[in-house]
């Protein structure tokens, strides 16, 4: 097939997504397919001319502009099937505050927390206390952790809001529960096996952490017991249907006491040399190239 991989973008996940977008370059040429890359801070007047050239396109994008449905629609417009959640279920999921919603909605449990506005920042602090610290402060739409903030005390509620606020419009403010980090990604109608990741040394799974080798241990399968897998596949299969995705994703969880909560779920889940969805697959049996050319095929059903 020819195909239009966009890979790069403009969000703070760029490398994250160049890294991934060579990966996947690779493996498509490895199966024979042609790729032409495109990278959509630039590119997008060129792939609307040249669209009827290709076959589909390959999404390797992460975050705002890439993850978000803006490029889904864009596709559409240019009827250029892709792989991936489309314009709907992308909105939903890169939105931590609505995805929390639907996922209450679907029976699912998530971290006690609330989202908050620009405005409404002056009502954070005592929904902190309430709460109770240590708390997680994220923008409501990036990935890979950026602007995350982990908040131990009042004193420093404030310059997390700084952070996660220079990013988004508005953010979640979660209790930040102790457990043991899983993710479980789906493809097609299953869950694979689950992921557990276990940072050397940060207190959670960081920017840093998610891509430099070795700064975490990640392990697929969990080392869990079967009954609290099996729960930990149903609750990512329950956001995936809640979220309207299609093709793939990749929930991540936390485990506290025996109970699943739920993070996020990603609509492009990482392509890099560390990320965790090629881990999964591999477990399954699917090498990386396996597993793109899946992409592809369910792109082009
Ligand atoms: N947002 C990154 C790419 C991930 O979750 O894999
Ligand atoms: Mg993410």
């Amino acid at each position: 097939y020819r195909v239009a991989l966009l890979a790069g973008g403009d969000s703070p996940e760029r490398e994250v997504a160049l890294r991934g977008g060579a990966a996947v370059e690779r493996a498509l040429k490895a199966r024979g397919h042609e790729v032409v890359r495109f990278d959509p801070p630039r590119d997008l007047p060129r792939l609307a001319e040249r669209a009827a050239e290709f076959d589909a396109a390959f999404l390797v994008l992460h975050g705002p502009g890439g993850e978000d449905g803006t490029i889904q629609g864009f596709l559409d417009s240019l009827g250029l099937p892709y792989q991936g959640a489309g314009v709907l279920g992308s909105a939903l999921a890169i939105h931590k505050g609505l995805s929390r919603l639907l996922y209450r909605e679907a029976g699912l449990s998530v971290p006690p927390g609330g989202l908050f506005s620009r405005k409404e920042r002056e009502r954070i602090p005592s929904f902190c206390e309430e709460l109770g610290y240590p708390v997680v402060v994220k923008p409501a739409t990036q990935g890979s952790s950026l602007g995350l903030s982990v908040v131990k005390s009042p004193e420093d509620l404030s310059s997390a809001l700084e952070r996660a606020l220079a990013l988004d419009r508005e953010v979640v403010v979660e209790k930040f529960l102790r457990g043991r980090e899983l993710t479980v990604a789906v493809l097609g109608e299953e869950a694979l096996p689950v992921v557990e990741i276990i940072p050397q040394g940060a207190e959670y799974f960081d920017y840093h952490t998610k891509y430099t080798p070795g700064a975490a241990r990640e392990i697929c399968p969990a080392e869990i017991p079967e009954e609290v897998a099996r729960r930990a596949q149903e609750a990512a299969l329950r956001a995936h249907q809640a979220l309207r995705l299609r093709h793939y994703s990749r929930t991540d969880l936390l485990l506290v006491e025996g109970e699943i909560y739920l993070l996020e779920t990603n609509t492009i889940p990482g392509m890099t040399e560390t990320s965790l969805l090629p881990l999964a697959a591999r477990a399954a049996g699917l090498s990386f190239e396996d597993l793109v050319e899946r992409l592809l095929e369910m792109a082009l059903e």
